[in-house]
């Protein structure tokens, strides 16, 4: 069939939609019809260059919609069925996916990353090349043939937009606060950067009873948002010395949990440096290729820190997609207060523009009609 995608082909050239031809889903896969994607900072990152990838590609992993139709070997899915995308199509058998850790998968972390489904290929041509599939999802498109493990069922009556976010800055944001590690009841918290990923971690944090929860950000815009979804003290770090503005705030003790959620080594390093004794730094952000980090081992050890990393909220999207609804649903998690603008797939390239600038609070969502 043909489809509208919005195509990359280099970081010097803008987005362009346009006509493609997407095959039939194949077995253990299935073809899904987008409502709505998300634009996170991982796709920016390609797009600018800072992550590589071979070209063409279709961007986009955070996408809600319906399944159309399914490939041999499915029986889990059935046309009609609402699913969140996942960027992770776990396969189940490998030790990571055995022990409970499908955030890890193995086989994901070969194939998806690479922007392919599990066998290596991919089903969306133009003009006789090969497009891929951003992380096995691909969601700046009418369609998508995924993976059928990357394809989560959703029940209920959920907004497009929320139900996108949920396939990526929600799962991995609120899962980084829930299932990674979560503050206990009563701790001072930071989290680093007041984007898509960080706000959710905002939310996630919020439900564990914080005693303070600092925000840190540099528009003010996107820090109003984040004292409205529950943080008690924010930090422009325009204008401020964030460790000094930490210390200051917690009597000069530092936090017992740090949250990173910028990709920024600068930001990671800012987060250990404010840490409690005893205290934990989570990355959840994702740095441009190559950058690193310099910390004190010495503090590390006098102090007990603890440095940590999160890959998609550490989640297990089959279960927790539904359970982060569920939460929104009883008014736990307000997740209708993410979605920021509402775009069309023709206006991609300002989006990311307004992304770049850091000028647009919320998470702007994509509405595929
Ligand atoms: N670990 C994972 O599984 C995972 C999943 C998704 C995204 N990510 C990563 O999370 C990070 C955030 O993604 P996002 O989509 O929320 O991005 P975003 O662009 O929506 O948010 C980034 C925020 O950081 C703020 N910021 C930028 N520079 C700053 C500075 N010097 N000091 C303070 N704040 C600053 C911006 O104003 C913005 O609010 C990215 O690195 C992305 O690749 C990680
Ligand atoms: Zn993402
Ligand atoms: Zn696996």
């Amino acid at each position: 069939m043909q489809m509208k995608a919005v195509l990359f082909r280099s970081p010097d050239e803008p987005l362009t939609l346009e006509e493609v031809e997407l095959a039939e889903p194949r077995a253990g896969e299935v073809r899904v019809k987008l409502s709505a994607a998300g634009v996170c900072h991982s796709d920016y990152r390609v797009l600018v260059g800072e992550w590589g990838s071979v070209p063409p590609v279709v961007l986009g992993h955070e996408g809600a919609g319906v399944v159309e139709s399914v490939g041999a070997g499915v029986t889990h899915l059935a046309p009609g069925d609402h699913v969140v995308l996942s960027w992770t199509p776990s396969c189940g058998a490998c030790r990571y996916c055995v022990t409970g850790r499908p955030q890890l998968c193995q086989v994901a972390a070969v194939n998806a990353y690479n922007n392919l489904l599990p066998d290596g290929t991919t089903r969306i041509r133009s003009e006789g090349e090969d497009v891929h599939g951003y992380l096995s999802v691909g969601s700046f498109a009418e369609y998508a043939v995924v993976p059928a493990q990357g394809a989560i069922r959703i029940e209920g009556d959920v907004d497009a937009g929320v139900a996108a976010l949920v396939g990526c800055a929600v799962t991995t944001g609120v899962g980084a606060a829930i299932n990674t590690h979560p503050a206990a009841p009563g701790d001072s918290v930071l989290v680093f950067g007041a984007g898509g990923v960080g706000l959710s971690v905002v939310m996630g944090a919020a439900l564990q009873s914080p005693g303070q929860l600092i925000v840190v950000d540099i528009a003010e815009d996107k820090l109003a948002l984040a004292r409205e979804l529950g943080a008690t003290h924010t930090i422009d770090a325009r204008e401020h010395d964030v460790v000094e503005a930490v210390r200051e705030l917690t009597g000069g003790r530092g936090v017992e949990v740090a949250y990173e959620a910028i990709g920024r080594a600068e930001s990671v390093e800012q987060c250990y440096e404010a840490l409690a004794s005893g205290g934990t730094a989570v990355v959840v952000g994702q740095v441009a290729t190559g950058q690193r980090i310099s910390i004190d081992p010495m503090r590390m050890s006098g102090r007990e820190l603890t440095l940590t990393g999160s890959n998609y909220g550490s989640a297990r999207p089959s279960v927790d997609f539904q359970r982060i609804l569920d939460m929104h649903e009883r008014g736990l998690l307000p997740l209708d207060r993410l979605v920021g603008e509402r775009v069309g797939l023709a206006d991609l390239n300002e989006a990311f523009d307004a992304m770049g600038k850091g000028t647009a609070p919320g998470r702007i969502v994509v509405d595929i009609p």
